[in-house]
């Protein structure tokens, strides 16, 4: 059983919702699961977590959604003590906007690693013009991803 926490960032509820689904087959599979839409970055250093997930969407030009905004700062400005924590990100985004696709996730992956984390699989990033329904593309990989933390 591993102790997980999702931080889902969204403008439209898309990856409210991939998070919501891979909580409900995390938790079918034994795991403790919390998801906070919009987090705090001091969970982050909460008792016994096996692992972070991040899931975000990409707005503007490779921003942060504003429900995510201050778990971004946060993690320049006063990052939480994290040193060996396990963490992944799922990035949505577009590849119709070019340099800027999934420029949230791929900068809060930079931000963790620099913070101390550590990143156990690169990101996955999904294209919305090739996926409709990103939820098939990342909870398998969320469900093979936390099998293989007891490995
Ligand atoms: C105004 C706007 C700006 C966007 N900017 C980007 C972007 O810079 N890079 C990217 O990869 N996707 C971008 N997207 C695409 C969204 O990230 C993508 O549609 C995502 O699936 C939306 O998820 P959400 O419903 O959780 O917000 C943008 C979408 C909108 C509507």
């Amino acid at each position: 059983m591993a102790k997980v926490l999702i931080i889902s960032g969204s403008v439209y509820g898309t990856a409210t919702l991939v998070s919501d689904d891979i909580k409900a087959a995390l938790e079918a599979a034994g795991h403790q699961v919390t998801h906070q839409e919009g987090g705090s970055a001091d969970s982050l250093a909460g008792e016994g977590l096996d692992l972070a997930l991040i899931c975000t969407s990409t707005t503007g030009s490779g921003d942060v959604p504003a429900n995510l905004m201050d778990f971004e700062n946060a993690l320049f400005d006063a990052p939480p003590r994290v040193a060996g924590l396990k963490y992944a990100v799922i990035a949505l985004g577009d590849s119709s906007y070019g340099d800027s696709f999934c420029g949230a996730g791929k900068t809060l992956d930079r931000a963790m690693e620099d913070i101390g984390a550590v990143r156990v699989q690169e990101p996955l990033l999904i294209d919305a013009i090739e996926h409709s329904t990103p939820e098939d593309v990342a909870v398998p990989w969320a469900e093979s991803l936390v099998a293989g933390l007891a490995s």
